[in-house]
Parts: C-alpha cells; structure tokens; sequence
C-alpha cells in the first residue's frame, strides 16, 4: 500500500522502511569487507573503535540524512537545493549522485562474483579443494574477461528490475523477504563455524582487544568501514528518508538500522574468524579472504557443500538489497529533478553503471592497461573502492555534519525528528556531536592521511 498522496512513492510500513533501511546498510560491506578489514587491523582492538565510530558518528549523521530527506521529500540534489537554495550546497547531491552511480558500478563486480561461486558451489565445483588450489581458482575466476562481465550484466539486470518496481513494490516487498533469510543462513553458518575444533583462537583475536595494535590508520580505516558499512555520506539515506511518513520517529529507526546493521557485522566476523583459525590460515588474507579460504573451509565440514551454497547465496542477497540503494539515489534524482519516468530512469543508470563497472571488471585479468593505475599500483576495482568507498562518503559526511550543524541549522532537525509528538532522546548530545565532534573528528583523520600521505 502507497501511503503518500504525490507520485514519488512511500514506504508501506514502519517495518518495511527499517528492513530497507537496514537491507540497504547491511551487504557486502558487512560480510565480505568488515572480516578482511579487521583482519588487517589487528582484530579486537579495531572492532572497538569500529563499535564506538559508528556510535557517535555513523547514528548522529543517519539521524540527520533522514531528517534532510523526509523534511525535504527529495533527492540529495533536490533536498540541499530546497533547504540552501543559491548556494553550493546542491553539489554535494551532485556528489553523491555521482559516488552512488560509481559504487554500484564495482559493487556490482564483487556481488557479480558471489553469484558465481554460488552457482559454482551448487555445481559442486568445490569437493577436495586446497587452500592454494582455491586461491588458483579465484584468481582463474576473477581474471576471465567472459566470466567476470556476465556476472555483472546479470546482476546489475537482477537489481535494475527490483528498482524498477519502485518503492513500495519493488524495494520494500524484496527487502522483507530477503532480509530474514540472510539472518537465518547466517546464524546456521555461525553456529557451525564456532563449533569447530580450534575456533576458540579465532574467537580470542576477535574479541579480546590488544591495545597495542591502536594507530591512527587504524582509526581511519575504521572510520571508513562504519560509514560504508551504514550507507552513509552519499544521500542513500536522505533518499531513503523521503519515502518515511510523518509519523515515524527517525532517531528510533535510525537506531534500529544501525544496531542490525552492527549485529550482521558482528556476527560475519563470529562466522569467519573461528573457521579461519580452525583451519590455520592467516586473519590478513585480504580482499580475497571470503573467496578464498571459506570454499576450503566448508569443504572439510560435513554438510559443506550445503553452507557453501547457503553462504554464497547469503553474500549475493545481502549484495543484492545494497545494490538497489544505490541505484535508487541516481534513479530518484533523475525522477525529481529531470522529470523522467522511472522505467526510462532506471534503464539508463543501469547501462551507465554497467559501463562504468567494465573496467573494474577487467582490472583483475588480461586487459594489463586496466590492471594497474600508474603511480598509485593498485588494481582498477581496488582504486575505485577507496576513492569512492572511502574518500567520497568521508567527504559527503563531513560536509553533511557542517550543513546540518551550520547551515540548516540543528532546530529544524529537532523539530523534524520530534514531528506529531515524537520523543528525540539525547537531542542534546546530538547536537554536539554533529555540531563539533563529527567535523573535528573527521577532519582530523583527513589531516593524518595528507600529513603522512598516506593516501591508497
Ligand atoms: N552499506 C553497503 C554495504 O555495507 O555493503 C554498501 C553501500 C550501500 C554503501 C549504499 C553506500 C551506500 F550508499
């Protein structure tokens, strides 16, 4: 059911806003990169901060992109033109916009892969496999022009007729039936990765901080995590909000998205750690530590191939609910602002992200010119992943924090909040946070990296 009375849509339910909401948080960033990235960092002591980034950044910026979007009922361009007219503001729409269409676009490959290997694992590609012929496999797989662009096509096809459904229909239906399946395989995944023979190492490195490994890269890098993780800084979430009713209470909600999305995070990380060191392999893996070591891992467990097949399946739908998001942000800004039907909009930023994902997903193989970036030495995908991933949401949150903080002013956010006598609990400590914490915290961590030139 539509609850609004204009063309744009809304959700039908508070729970269908919240399973979006959450669905569109919750992806690979949770499953695929939150593990490697801990892994990197040093385990428990990252995942602390991990916790406490997404505690006192990640919700207080939530809470004012729903705030901007329901108030607004807009895109991110629309929304920053409306509230800041005859100003600059309206470019870090454009911004995010542009971030959202570029995310999709590698996004894309990476949930392209895990369709593969789903459809491999239920082909039993994967019986009496080594570590190193995995990784053989991998690498076989990822680096096949033929392979990796078919994967994309058809996932980007799969997301681009979920979108077209459009809001209530489409986005809501999907997200509420896929989002309880993804928590059902993953806590059956779970419970068999902790009872594993070995796993208690893993669960030591993941849960017992050691405070030595705390640096200030590391401090970015989770930074970075929890904002990709949220889906924040590029205006899913004012897109998103604009479809909320009045009545809804947006800091509970944005409570909500934030504890599942950091529940799923948490329990990927019980679901990997354990098995990685039941079977001796090494916590800094990489990008290709999903890939690579959980088809060995489910191969020596009785019943493998069927959590081999129910994980990468896990992975392709938890991808699936975050791909519709993004592709959303360029869809609702071309509907709002361009006056474009949604069909004709969804038709061709799918095709713009499907060209713009083809060198992504050729860098991993043959094509050598795409393989590497000059200079910088990383791989096409790789590349894309931080500059956009990392740098563009570190930008569009800060810049977010400083126009509700200072320009749109942390009243209307309050009096957005509390609408049809909404309680805004911690209003207070909100404000400070975004007022001070949020602009001063980030652009703290932008100096490190300029300083150290750290950049990749
Ligand atoms: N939050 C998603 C994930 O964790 O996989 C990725 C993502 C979706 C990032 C939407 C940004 C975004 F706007």
């Amino acid at each position: 059911m539509d609850l609004s009375s204009n063309h744009r849509g809304a959700w039908g339910s508070r729970i269908g806003f919240i399973l979006a909401a959450a669905g569109s948080a919750i992806g690979l960033g949770n499953i695929w990169r939150f593990p490697y990235v801990t892994g990197e960092n040093g385990g428990a002591a990252f995942v602390l901060f991990y916790f406490i980034f997404v505690l006192i950044i990640g919700l207080p910026v939530m809470i004012s992109e729903l705030a901007i979007g329901r108030h607004t009922q807009k895109n991110p361009v629309g929304a920053f033109s409306a509230l800041a007219n005859r100003s600059w503001w309206p470019l870090l729409g454009i911004l995010g916009v542009a971030t959202g269409v570029g995310i999709l676009s590698y996004y894309s490959v990476i949930a392209g892969w895990t369709l593969g290997y789903f459809i491999k694992a239920i082909g039993g590609s994967f019986t009496d496999m080594n570590g190193e012929q995995a990784m053989q496999h991998f690498t076989q797989f990822v680096s096949d022009p033929k392979t990796s662009l078919i994967y994309l096509v058809v996932f980007l096809g799969i997301t681009g007729m979920v979108v077209m459904g459009g809001v209530s229909s489409g986005i809501e239906r999907w997200a509420k039936i896929l989002m309880p399946v993804l928590l059902f395989l993953l806590i059956v995944l779970t419970l068999r990765s902790v009872t594993l023979q070995g796993a208690k190492e893993g669960l030591a490195f993941y849960l017992k901080p050691d405070f030595s490994k705390i640096s200030l890269s590391m401090l970015a890098n989770a930074l970075g995590q929890a904002l990709f993780s949220l889906s924040l800084g590029m205006g899913t979430m004012i897109t998103y909000g604009s479809y909320i009713a009045k009545r809804e209470n947006l800091a509970i909600s944005a409570g909500y998205v934030c504890l599942f999305d950091t529940l799923i995070a948490i329990i990927s990380g019980l679901m990997i750690f354990p098995a990685l060191f039941a079977m001796g392999l090494d916590p800094e893996g990489g990008p290709g530590l999903v890939f690579v070591v959980l088809p060995t891992i489910f191969e020596q467990m009785p019943g493998g191939f069927i959590f081999g097949a129910g994980f990468f399946l896990l992975l392709t739908v938890a991808a699936l609910t975050s791909t519709i998001s993004l592709l959303e942000v360029p869809v609702a800004y071309m509907v709002d602002e361009k006056k474009w039907r949604r069909p004709k909009a969804v038709l061709l930023m799918t095709l713009l992200a499907l060209i713009l994902g083809v060198p992504s997903a050729l860098s991993q193989g043959a094509v050598s010119w795409l393989s590497n970036i000059p200079l910088i030495g990383l791989g096409f995908l790789d590349f894309a992943n931080i500059l956009l991933g990392n740098y563009s949401l570190t930008t569009g949150a800060l810049f977010i924090a400083i126009f509700v903080g200072y320009k749109w002013g942390v009243k209307n956010v309050i009096k957005e909040v509390t609408l049809e006598n909404n309680q805004f609990y911690f209003a207070n400590l909100w404000s400070f946070l975004i007022r001070f914490f949020c602009p001063i915290a980030i652009l703290a961590i932008f100096m490190y990296i300029l300083i150290t030139r750290n950049y990749f």
